[in-house]
């Protein structure tokens, strides 16, 4: 894999190999603080968040990784409301600022493209911290770190992915990711208004990856998943609320639900869940989502010194 300056769509990351040495680093990190505290690899960098829709978990854990490897953080976290793009300033005027500010420059915006707009113009690295209905790259990381954590496997696995698979923006990120990988087989679950987009579809047959499609999240699909990975309904995204409210609680996983799962089976969720996992399923060992959301720390450490150290 040629070496990456900007990271706009986990279609990028082809090679299990660099994936593999991504989440020994990772690993490193997360076993070991004194590590990052005696080498400070970033001191004296500077990450820019600038983000256009809300967040916890992306923001926040951009921010902690680069402050736990001895950089520095300039941070909005309205960049909508609070910055000049309220006087109509452009992303690609805002990026030529930030970047000679920052040493990089995690984005998130409601508009799927402005990642990949703004590394056409930025002499820093960018980074998708999400875009629109477009991707999630970092997501899907450690969405994949964390199945190999949890699992010790990335092949072989039968991968359930249920709600919003329209929207989704961390599903379109994760079946490039998972299609690397042998004998990975997907059960799509989603009310037909949700169907996982006709391009991303096509991706998986141009993969001849195995897919199965329903509205239903059955026995079978219980049964079989190595893992379950649920999504909120992106109620954001809906033109109506009607809409929204006609599909929004299509699923929602309860104890009973979870316990049909193997033993091993582990339940994902990138977060923040709203009614589609109960919070009696947060006690059962195969809940892996908590887990997941701290994963996601030690992924962009790996990832900001990958780029920038
Ligand atoms: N998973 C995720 O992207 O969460 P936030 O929207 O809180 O960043």
């Amino acid at each position: 894999m040629e070496r990456l300056k900007h990271v706009i769509s986990a279609r990028q990351f082809d090679d299990p190999e660099f994936l593999l040495g991504l989440f020994e680093s990772a690993n490193a990190m997360d076993r070991d603080d004194k590590f990052r505290a005696l080498t400070d690899p970033l001191r004296g960098r500077i990450l820019a968040t600038l983000f256009y829709e809300p967040s916890t978990r992306t923001r926040f854990s951009f921010e902690a990784a680069m402050q736990k490897l001895g950089g520095g953080v300039l941070t909005a976290e309205n960049m909508r409301e609070s910055s000049s793009a309220t006087k109509g300033e452009t992303i690609a005027d805002t990026v030529r600022i930030v970047s000679g500010y920052a040493d990089a420059i995690a984005i998130r915006h409601f508009e799927q493209g402005t990642a990949a707009e703004a590394a056409r113009i930025s002499p820093v690295p960018i980074i998708n911290a999400g875009d629109g209905v477009g991707e999630h790259p970092t997501q899907a990381l450690t969405d994949v770190y964390t199945i190999k954590k949890e699992l010790g496997r990335l092949s072989g696995l039968r991968v359930a992915l249920v709600g919003d698979l329209l929207n989704g923006r961390t599903i379109h990120s994760l079946l490039p990711l998972l299609c690397l990988y042998k004998d990975v087989q997907f059960d799509l679950i989603s009310p037909w208004q949700l169907r996982l987009p006709l391009k991303h579809r096509e991706y998986l047959l141009e993969k001849h990856a195995t897919f199965r499609e329903s509205e239903k999240l059955g026995s079978e699909v219980l049964e079989q998943a190595d893992v379950l990975y649920i999504t909120r309904v992106q109620k954001e995204r809906f033109a109506s609320a009607e809409e929204y409210e006609s599909v929004k609680d299509a699923y929602i996983l309860d104890a009973a639900m979870a316990n049909r799962l193997k033993p091993e089976a582990i339940i994902m969720h990138a977060l923040p869940r709203v009614n589609e996992i109960s919070p009696e399923v947060d006690d059962n060992a195969r809940a892996a989502y908590f887990r997941q959301a701290k994963n996601g720390l030690y992924i962009r450490m790996a990832l900001l010194k990958y780029l920038l150290a």
